[in-house]
């Protein structure tokens, strides 16, 4: 049996000059529509370990336990990731969104894109004080996106206690702007 990472990097189709021309965009649908890759994927993403150093004890102190309470995912692609891995371990699923999609009273934050910035959206229930949460997302390039998310969660007085992604673009170094968070990536490229 392959391992993780090679599975992912077989199925996984670059393609030169998206969006713009110079970026090779990793496009990671075949890794999600193999039904085996997507089983492994998810089961992969649900064991992030600590993502803090500084709470690191969360996830011994629960020993034989859930490590998380609830799983957030990210906006678009995140979506297809969290709710597989929240419903596999037993917890719900929360959506981080773009602004301006829910519906009611809601924290933001914002993040740098390559041009300009965008807006990320919690609902302000639906984490509570002290409820751990599993960040999931497809993709970690720079790192706007899931420092943002954390961002989100902080706000609420939740705690991140894991963050996975199946892909890390490690030359873009987000891993670096979201420290002392620690990412759990599938493969790292
Ligand atoms: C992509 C990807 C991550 C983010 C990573 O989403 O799914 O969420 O970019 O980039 P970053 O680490 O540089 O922030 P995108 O914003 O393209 O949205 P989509 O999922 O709706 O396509
Ligand atoms: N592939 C998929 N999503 C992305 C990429 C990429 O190369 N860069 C930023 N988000």
């Amino acid at each position: 049996e392959l391992p993780l990472d090679q599975l992912i990097a077989s199925l996984t189709v670059d393609v030169p000059d998206h969006p713009e021309p110079g970026i090779v965009f990793r496009d990671l649908t075949p890794v999600f529509a193999d039904g085996d890759a997507f089983r492994r994927m998810v089961d992969g993403l649900a064991t992030p370990g600590a993502s803090d150093p500084r709470t690191a004890a969360l996830a011994t102190r629960h020993p034989g336990g859930r490590p998380f309470d609830v799983v957030a995912g990210v906006e678009a692609r995140g979506f297809l990731l969290a709710a597989a891995v929240a419903l596999d371990a037993g917890v719900g699923v929360v959506p981080v969104r773009k602004a301006g999609k829910l519906p009611r009273e809601r924290v933001s934050a914002e993040y740098t894109l390559e041009y300009g910035t965008a807006t990320l959206e919690l609902h302000a229930d639906s984490v509570r004080p002290g409820q751990r949460v599993l960040l999931v997302d497809d993709v970690l390039a720079t790192g706007g996106t899931l420092g943002a998310a954390i961002a989100l969660v902080e706000q609420l007085g939740g705690v991140v206690a894991g963050i996975s992604v199946v892909v890390e673009l490690a030359a873009l170094g987000g891993r670096q702007l979201l420290a002392p968070h620690t990412v759990h990536a599938l493969w790292a490229t």
